[in-house]
């Protein structure tokens, strides 16, 4: 074999799912796209060379390309991954592109992630409560020890990316369950010394069947989090808590 020969990109075939909810004609249908890997190349830059040079038609979400804003989750292969934090080199020579399921479709790859978690958000209520209206700004800051902080900004790290919610059984069962994003907001109020809520009020939005008692404890979430985020001990830690009041 010549070093030409050795050196020649890998022909990688991307198996995508294209789909337009908003066409009542179309028809979801696997569209396969062939492209050149190159040296550092992410899942994320080989969507944008197909939507440049072979489909400008192709939908999928991007922000930060950093693996910061949470928007460029999709099946890959099965599983969900951040296509910006995914190397080509990773993948087999053929792979399946599929959107997130649970989520709604816009189209293509692309799901609406911000509509549900804005519910999820409102109906778990994740801000803090007991802050004064009027902050009198001269007064010290609330102290927190350095510890009660580290456990909050851990937990803050979540991009709402929907990836744990995508992977869970429980989820796909029952589009009322809060996931484990939302455990993972419970926790991070929890943690937050400033937040005036107990356990009482964490048990009015997580304390049934929607909550931590239609977990299954099987950590699908905590096995794809991009952000490592410690899912598992923070939902066991609230169902014995939930428990207790239940
Ligand atoms: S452990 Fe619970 S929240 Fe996590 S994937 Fe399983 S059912 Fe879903
Ligand atoms: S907990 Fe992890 S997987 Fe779930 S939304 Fe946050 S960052 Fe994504
Ligand atoms: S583009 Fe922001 S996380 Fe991938």
């Amino acid at each position: 074999m010549s070093a030409e020969q050795h050196n020649a990109p890998r022909k990688v075939t991307l198996n995508i799912l294209r789909y337009n909810p908003q066409d009542e004609n179309d028809v979801p249908r696997l569209q396969a796209c062939d492209i050149e890997e190159a040296d550092g190349m992410t899942l994320f830059i080989a969507l944008n060379e197909i939507r440049e040079h072979q489909d400008p038609t192709l939908q999928f979400d991007f922000v930060c390309r950093a693996g910061i804003c949470g928007s460029c989750a999709m099946m890959v292969n099965g599983k969900p991954r951040l296509a910006c934090r995914t190397l080509v080199t990773e993948l087999p020579t053929e792979s399946t592109l599929t959107p997130l399921p649970f989520f709604e479709l816009i189209g293509d790859l692309s799901v609406n992630t911000g509509k549900w978690m804005r519910g999820m958000s409102e109906r778990l209520e994740t801000w803090l409560h007991g802050v004064e209206e009027n902050v009198d700004l001269r007064k010290i800051e609330q102290r927190m020890t350095p510890e009660e902080a580290d456990a909050v900004y851990e937990m803050d790290r979540c991009v709402e990316c929907g990836c744990c919610v995508a992977a869970c059984g429980t989820a796909q069962m029952r589009p009322d369950f809060v996931g484990a994003v939302g455990f993972g907001k419970i926790a991070r109020f929890r943690l937050d010394p400033r937040d005036t809520r107990n356990d009482d009020d964490y048990f009015e939005v997580i304390g049934d069947d929607t909550g931590v008692f239609g977990c299954m404890s099987l950590l699908a979430c905590q096995d794809v989090c991009p952000k490592s985020l410690p899912l598992k001990t923070q939902i066991a830690f609230l169902r014995r808590k939930m428990a207790l009041i239940g």
